[in-house]
């Protein structure tokens, strides 16, 4: 249904300096895999095998992690070892890869903008890999998104309730209830203050886009920090009534913050060696 997953990935991951020095943020471990693999594999399991990714300067790893390491290959061959890059393996066999560029940081709406020529005119996905998005025993959010959209037929974003004084991290909702875990979105507003926030519903780095989105951003001017928020160019297409919120079944872990990276670390570990707490 949807074939095409854009991965923004350029930004500089100034919250985890200095690993982030040199190696980018999205090649940081959960325990064992990095985030940008556990992004590619929720998208691959919602069916989006064409992966675009938006890098920058100091990225290349990005491009090496879904490439074949022949020596290492040759190295593990015949060995135990092997087991460990399955499902790489897979990605690779079953993904299709391409890179773009983003050369100047002017943030997430002209990152996705920088992606345009790697999606074209279609409905598309969009995950922004520092949020890991968990759903044992069920399937992924990107998968539950898709359900959505072959109903809905817009743009959707995901959403979960934050505290009230965490509003301005996140890009906000406000919206009329479908139904029970759906909302229409009627207004979004970028990073508000607690005082100015519509609500406490904040969007997480779940997306799925209507192909005029890239338009919009084109006519989007600087917001929030003086850069070229999606949020606002979805404000547009909410203001049409073409944007669903859906509260996602699974778990979110900030990931681009130190203390969701140790949680969600923790999260994995445990549920690795069995431990249920
Ligand atoms: C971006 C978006 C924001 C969204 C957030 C989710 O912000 O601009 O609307 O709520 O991702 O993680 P960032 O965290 O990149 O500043």
């Amino acid at each position: 249904m949807i074939e095409k997953c854009l991965f923004p990935a350029a930004g500089y991951g100034t919250r985890f300096l200095p690993a982030t020095k040199s190696m980018p943020k999205e090649m940081l471990p959960i325990v064992d895999k990095p985030l940008i693999q556990y992004g590619v594999e929720e998208a691959l399991e919602a069916g989006m095998h064409h992966i675009g990714m938006v890098t920058g300067r100091g990225k290349r790893a990005l491009e090496d992690h879904f490439d074949i390491s022949y020596e290492l290959e040759d190295q593990i061959s015949g060995t135990s070892k092997e087991a460990a890059l399955e499902g790489i393996r897979r990605l690779i066999r079953d993904c299709s890869f391409s890179y773009t560029r983003q050369i100047e940081m002017k943030g997430l709406g002209h990152a996705i903008l920088t992606g345009r020529p790697l999606i074209g005119d279609v409905p598309f996905g969009v995950v922004l890999a520092d949020d890991l998005c968990l759903n044992p025993g069920g399937v992924g959010v990107l998968a539950q998104m898709v359900e959505l959209y072959r109903q809905f037929r817009c743009s959707i974003v995901a959403i979960q309730e934050v505290p009230a004084a965490d509003t301005a991290s996140y890009g906000i909702v406000e919206g009329e209830p479908v139904r029970g875990d759906i909302i229409r979105v009627t207004r979004m507003v970028e990073k508000p203050k607690p005082e100015d926030a519509p609500s406490n519903l904040a969007i997480i780095g779940r997306y799925i886009l209507t192909p005029d989105i890239f338009g919009l951003i084109e006519s989007t001017p600087p917001g929030r920090n003086g850069e070229i928020q999606l949020t606002d160019a979805l404000n547009e297409q909410a203001r049409r009534g073409c944007v669903m919120a859906y509260r996602f079944k699974g778990r979110r872990f900030d990931c681009g913050s130190v203390a969701g990276y140790v949680e969600a670390t923790n999260h994995v570990f445990g549920e690795a060696s069995g431990d249920q707490s």
